[in-house]
């Protein structure tokens, strides 16, 4: 009985074990990994900024549908609507056609061994880096799922969102609200498109056409970068950028909360509780501490619901399930 307890934990333990992620996953099957990655998205970035906050994104929107398991990647194939065809992917995404560029390289210096889910969080890291954050160690040795649908994007926090909301987006992936705040910091990077927030610009409420939570000269501007069309609507291609300095990774984002001239909803109302204004304000001013929540907030970001072992696969095109 005692030996049957004992190899029953044994095994529990070594499944533990084998779940989990590790760094330097590839030293063995294909030592060029993180370096041919690093070197993709560097060449990309040089060519075009955008790919940067575009691949952090990519990373962060793959995760939270699925776990961290590159179904973002996999293009759709009638009738499947896959994740990037979603509400909230579409032609917001950028950034992805890096991981076919690093893919590529990788399969024939080392056929099946990387995974699309590690590129992409590797490449999420090195954008980070190219921008101005805090180096980390990418615990890796996730597989790919099989699997990829639009209608499961509904986890994806929505930028129209209260607080709450999104705390509960974040806490169905076992995240904190602590760990949301530093996250959203990523939003010091990028670029938005006006149809994420034109509703606070024309038609928030009843009694308020514009949000009264946003600066009104902010406004203003969004509103010149950002006009209404003749039919009523705002351009769906229209883009600004998320701040004054879109290119870098500092803790600017948190002083933009703190003067009500941030994009979106889920932005400002991080400062609608006690407990999140004093993160935010904590942020705004201690650029450290923030750097290194965000990097801890990644690491824990990036192993959600990963597949291991033998579970899923190694696609061999990141776009498309293995036969
Ligand atoms: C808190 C909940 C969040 C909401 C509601 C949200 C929503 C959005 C929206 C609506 C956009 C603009 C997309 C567009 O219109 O082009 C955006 C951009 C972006 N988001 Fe988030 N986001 C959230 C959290 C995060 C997190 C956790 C990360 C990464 C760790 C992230 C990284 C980014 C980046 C880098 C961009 C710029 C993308 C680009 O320039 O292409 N976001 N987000």
């Amino acid at each position: 009985m005692a030996l049957a307890i004992i190899l029953a934990l044994v095994l529990y333990l070594s499944c533990q074990i084998e779940a989990q992620l590790l760094v330097g996953f590839y030293n063995g099957s294909c030592p060029m990994a993180e370096s041919i990655i690093r070197e993709e998205v560097r060449k990309a970035f040089f060519k075009d900024k955008g790919i940067a906050p575009g691949l952090l994104r990519a990373h962060f929107h793959d995760c939270m549908v699925r776990g961290c398991d590159g179904s973002l990647l996999i293009d759709s194939v009638p009738p499947n609507k896959a994740e990037k065809d979603g509400a909230p992917n579409g032609i917001t995404l950028r950034g992805l056609e890096v991981v076919d560029c690093a893919k590529d390289r990788l399969e024939k210096e080392c056929k099946g061994a990387v995974s699309c889910a590690d590129i992409l969080a590797y490449a999420a890291r090195d954008s980070v880096v190219i921008t101005g954050g805090r180096y980390w160690d990418v615990p890796a040795g996730r597989r790919d799922g099989r699997i990829s649908r639009a209608a499961e994007t509904i986890d994806i926090p929505a930028p129209f969102q209260n607080l709450d909301e999104i705390t509960a987006a974040f806490a169905k992936k076992n995240l904190s609200q602590d760990e949301m705040i530093a996250l959203s910091g990523a939003h010091t990077i990028g670029r938005s498109h006006c149809t994420s927030f034109s509703n606070r610009l024309y038609n928030f409420s009843p009694a308020n056409s514009q949000d009264p939570s946003l600066d009104r000269l902010f406004a203003a501007q969004l509103k010149q970068q950002c006009p209404l069309n003749p039919r009523g609507n705002v351009d769906p291609y229209l883009v600004v950028s998320m701040n004054m300095s879109p290119g870098h990774f500092e803790n600017s984002y948190y002083r933009d909360i703190l003067a009500h001239r941030v994009v979106f909803t889920s932005d400002q109302t991080l400062v609608t509780s006690p407990e999140s204004l004093s993160e935010v304000e904590d942020y705004a001013f201690n650029e450290q501490e923030w750097q290194n929540d965000f990097v801890d907030a990644m690491i824990k970001m990036s192993q959600i619901e990963v597949l291991t072992g033998t579970a899923g696969e190694i696609r061999s095109n990141c776009r498309v399930i293995n036969p």
